[in-house]
């Protein structure tokens, strides 16, 4: 299961009463890997995303995580720090949000005010650096104290690793920006950090070298995802997840960039975005990935593996409850059977965690 913001949080930035649930519905996936969490308190750019560094939110994960293997199911968190996606009024002191260079991303920012214009960030200072690389560590250590089998690095989608990653948003000269080289140390450095914390088997990377999402640009993302790949095969980590759309309308298509992944990665290699249960048999059989990771798929079948199996099709998605709101859209998609299972009792068993 892909990582998805449900914005459905609590005021404090914990995970809500629902989420449990939630992850408890899916835990057929082999895999969950969960909605993007903060690092710290000056990680946020959305509102109602969970944190993973006060005792409150390790609790409420330690909730889901319990959940989700008494359901049998593994699950791992998806960390992020969302760099200029991001406003002041998002930011624990009110001050600007931080990137790799100085370089807005066009459009709005959805804030507890209202939308915004994305503002111009400040480019941190080596030392700030440093402290973020901190955070995830903690945010790692964080991780296993709430039970969960990984963490999933963010560095996908335009967030602050990726800002540092791609060309487009990092116009640094140091040791953080130029080359292809130090683009990559920010998240090789996040890499080294959290694996000496909780140890390299348990440490995912996703990237995106291609999505334009959030301003992104870069390049020569060949040379980039080749790079990385490299790097991290050297660091055998527990899994590299590459975002790539298929070219063309056929999802089952070669993927140029998860192909020169596999090319120097040999570990475990996750594709994902835009597969049908079919194009994913098609791309495994190749061999041109060890996994697929389906993102609406899930949100909208709980037991979409079931499903699959039994040939029976997802539930059509309710796009205006994805981001945000109560129960609806959250927890009452049903199973094939018609039943919504919006419980842990019902889920698992009367007194299952008791
Ligand atoms: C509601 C929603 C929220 C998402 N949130 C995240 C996120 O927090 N982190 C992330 O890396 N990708 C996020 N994505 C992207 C998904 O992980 C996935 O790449 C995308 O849905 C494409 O896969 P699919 O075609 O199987 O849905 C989100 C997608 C959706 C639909």
């Amino acid at each position: 299961m892909a990582p998805m913001t449900r914005n459905r949080a609590l005021p404090s930035l914990a995970p809500g009463p629902q989420a449990p649930v939630y992850y408890a519905q899916r835990a057929s996936a082999g895999l969950i890997i969960t909605e993007a969490t903060q690092v710290s308190d000056s990680a946020a750019g959305y509102v109602f995303t969970p944190g993973i560094y006060s005792a409150e939110q390790i609790a409420g994960w330690r909730a889901v995580t319990d959940a989700v293997h008494a359901a049998g199911g593994r699950i791992v968190v998806q960390l992020w720090h969302t760099g200029r996606i991001s406003h002041p009024v998002m930011r624990p002191d009110g001050s600007q949000p931080v990137s790799a260079s100085p370089v807005a991303a066009e459009g709005q920012v959805i804030t507890y005010d209202g939308p915004k214009p994305f503002p111009t960030p400040r480019a941190l200072t080596i030392p700030e650096i440093h402290a973020i690389v901190e955070d995830f560590a903690q945010a790692a250590r964080n991780a296993m104290t709430a039970g969960f089998d990984g963490i999933e690095i963010h560095a996908a989608n335009g967030y602050l690793i990726d800002q540092f990653l791609r060309d487009g948003a990092n116009h640094r000269e140091d040791a953080y920006g130029g080359s292809i080289e130090r683009r990559a140390r920010f998240l090789l450095d996040v890499v080294d950090a959290t694996a000496a914390a909780i140890g390299a088997d348990r440490v995912g990377v996703r990237i995106s070298p291609t999505s334009p999402f959030n301003s992104m640009s870069e390049r020569d993302p060949t040379t980039l995802t080749r790079y990385v790949a490299e790097q991290l095969d050297a660091r055998q980590v527990m899994y590299l997840h590459v975002l790539e759309m298929a070219p063309g309308d056929d999802a089952a298509a070669v993927r140029p960039l998860t192909a020169t992944a596999r090319e120097v990665f040999t570990g475990v290699l996750i594709t994902n975005a835009g597969f049908t249960a079919d194009a994913a048999e098609a791309v495994l059989a190749r061999g041109d990935a060890d996994l697929v990771a389906f993102g609406v798929p899930f949100l909208t079948t709980p037991d979409f593996v079931e499903r699959t199996q039994a040939g029976l099709a997802p539930n059509a998605p309710d796009r205006g409850t994805f981001y945000g709101g109560d129960t609806r859209g959250y927890i009452d998609y049903p199973f094939r059977d018609g039943r919504v299972k919006a419980s842990l009792d019902e889920l698992l068993g009367a007194g299952a965690l008791a």
